[in-house]
């Protein structure tokens, strides 16, 4: 994300590696069609996309998930495309790294400490939290910072169904969250990438929107540890940074936390991280971004597509200041 500046970027490192071979996939048989689509009303198929479970027959399934009225029905990206273009500075900066060497991440056992300004703070296990709420299949749009999106299958519960088991006091105005800090198990944690452990936070009002997800799975399987197992969040209107990866501690606090990519360089990167269009990166536009696996960049929708529901959450805030 801040690691090269615009004058050293190729265009092989802004255009995600499978679409740029695809690109020439494209131009050898472009005119064709490439992809078979049909719709069963509860979502999009693609029968060209292999399911999770061909490419990763251990992983554990999630069954009755819940289909959510929020979901997109634009073409998913495939469970390949998910899982082997990652950020997850933990294991590296390159977006392969995570997919080859996430494998030493052991999201079980794992429990999540909780505390600051609320009720019941302690710790909780992963199993436990599973069952806390009626898991959900949400299919949103990714927008990551860096110009790329992607569509997922995300599976999960609000966030808000989470939070309010530990009763937050009135005190509490936003809510931080913060990964493990493991060398052993996150090697990337021995290089100074980022200060670590990476951390995140939500306003209240966003962190209790019916749209904010915890993430717990994709594809109808439990969270493949490089797109953050065994607990992440999942915003789906703020750029892909304020989604946290495999999150151990959740503290309610009274001021606004300083995350991580603001600490790292607070003239790119703000605390709210809405998506828009209109504000472009120091370095380059966020007027346009290139979803994975298309050959065409499409145009970047204010708040990612999402602002009917979430932009009542900013009125009167000047959203060029507060980035
Ligand atoms: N969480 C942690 N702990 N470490 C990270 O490096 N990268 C963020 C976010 N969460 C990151 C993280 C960024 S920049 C993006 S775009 C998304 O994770 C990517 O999520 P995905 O790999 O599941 O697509």
């Amino acid at each position: 994300m801040l690691i090269k500046r615009a004058a050293d970027l190729r265009e092989s490192d802004v255009t995600p590696k499978e679409t740029f071979l695809r690109r020439r996939e494209f131009l050898a048989v472009a005119g064709s069609t490439a992809v078979a689509v049909a719709t069963n009303g509860l979502g999009p198929v693609f029968t060209a996309t292999p399911t999770a479970a061909a490419q990763n027959p251990a992983a554990q399934k999630l069954a009755n998930l819940k289909k959510s009225p929020f979901s997109t029905d634009e073409k998913l990206n495939s469970y390949k495309d998910i899982t082997t273009y990652n950020n997850f500075y933990e294991f590296g900066l390159d977006k392969a790294d995570p997919g080859k060497y996430a494998h030493t991440l052991k999201p079980k056992p794992w429990s999540v400490v909780v505390e600051g300004q609320c009720g019941k703070p302690g710790a909780y296990n992963i199993e436990d939290i599973m069952k806390w709420a009626p898991l959900e299949e949400r299919i949103y749009r990714l927008r990551c910072v860096e110009a790329w999106s992607m569509v997922v299958p995300w599976v999960g519960y609000p966030l808000s169904e989470f939070l309010k088991r530990f009763e937050p006091t009135s005190k509490a105005k936003y809510v931080e969250f913060k990964t493990l800090v493991d060398t052993r198990q996150m090697p990337g944690q021995t290089e100074p990438a980022l200060n670590w452990p990476y951390v995140e936070g939500l306003r209240m009002d966003e962190a209790m929107h019916p749209l904010t997800l915890l993430g717990l799975g994709l594809y109808g399987e439990v969270l493949p540890n490089q797109n953050g197992a065994p607990i992440r969040l999942v915003v789906p209107w703020k750029y892909g940074f304020k989604s946290i990866k495999s999150i151990v501690r959740v503290r309610f606090v009274e001021t606004e936390p300083i995350n991580t990519w603001k600490q790292q360089q607070s003239s790119e990167y703000g605390f709210f991280a809405n998506v828009n269009p209109q504000v472009d990166h120091p370095r380059w536009t966020q007027g346009s971004e290139r979803r994975l696996g298309e050959f065409f960049r499409r145009k970047t929708l204010m708040f990612n597509g999402y602002g009917d529901q979430v932009a009542s959450l900013y009125a009167g805030m000047d959203l060029r200041k507060n980035y």
